[in-house]
């Protein structure tokens, strides 16, 4: 049984017939729990729209989201609050971290809003935190740590509370490469070793080469996909391909100018 399936996710955005913009049209995938999945395609292809949807933070114009059996867009007010906040775990490009708080506390936080009580709440972020190598900085502020840090406890945030699926948009847009390396590495041992369910969206062919599939979109459809069955750095080779023919394509719509 998938953990999240989308069936004909349609998104039209703007009111006026003319001005409309279709930025899904018919997306449709599912992913297994314990996979690792991320999405490509080039800018304006509804990336994000289909992550805004993904995370209940945007209704679909049509179509159904299931994740871990719930119908998320029959879900509002606390109860969709409710469902982002235990099933769900986010990464962003800027790490999104509390600056009044110690990491530690961050990563506490999806816990403590959720009213555990202290000692699991401890034994949890301390279980979280050396697992991520973060250890020694639980007592720091973000402000006081590498961006490579900071986005390791981010996902520790993010998957404290074992949500459903981890959803990350562009987690490696603001680290230095070595540090980006680190992250990816990170949601493959997490992923191997702890099972845990991630989508991340990237512009990046080396980060998409961790993830055992590439779903590529393009003018709000899936495309393409490409399932990793052999090294990763094969498994790159293939999807720097699929992009450069996806590019060509793109080059071939684009209206020519009189
Ligand atoms: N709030 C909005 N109102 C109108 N059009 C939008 C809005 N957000 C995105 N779009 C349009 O929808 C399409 C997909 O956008 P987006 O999901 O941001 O793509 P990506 O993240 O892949 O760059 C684009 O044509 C974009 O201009
Ligand atoms: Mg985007």
């Amino acid at each position: 049984m998938p953990i999240l399936t989308a069936n004909r996710l349609v998104k039209v955005y703007g009111g006026e017939p003319g001005a409309q913009v279709r930025a899904l049209d018919g997306v449709d995938f599912a992913i297994e729990p314990g996979e690792f999945v991320a999405i490509m395609g080039p800018s304006g292809s509804g990336k994000t729209t289909l992550l805004n949807i993904l995370a209940g933070l945007d209704k679909p114009t049509g179509g159904q989201l299931v994740v871990d059996g719930q119908s998320v867009e029959t879900l509002s007010g606390d109860a969709l609050a409710l469902f982002r906040r235990r099933k769900l775990g986010f990464v962003f490009q800027d790490f999104n971290l509390l600056d009044t708080l110690t990491l530690a506390e961050n990563v506490a936080l999806p816990l403590t809003l959720d009213k555990y009580p202290a000692r699991e709440v401890h034994k949890r972020v301390e279980d979280v935190m050396a697992r991520l190598g973060l250890q020694e900085s639980q007592r720091r502020y973000p402000y006081e740590v590498s961006g490579g840090q900071q986005q390791r406890a981010a996902v520790a945030r993010a998957i404290v509370h074992q949500p459903a699926i981890v959803l990350a948009d562009e987690p490696t847009g603001n680290l230095d490469s070595a540090s980006a390396r680190t992250l990816l590495e990170t949601f493959s041992s997490l992923h191997e070793s702890h099972g845990t369910t991630l989508l991340m969206v990237t512009h990046d062919a080396l980060a998409a080469s961790y993830s055992d599939r590439v779903f590529f979109i393009q003018d709000g459809k899936v495309y393409s996909r490409l399932d990793r069955d052999g090294p990763r750095e094969s498994f790159f080779q293939e999807i720097l391909h699929t992009l450069s023919v996806l590019e060509v394509k793109c080059h071939d719509i684009r209206p020519t100018r009189p």
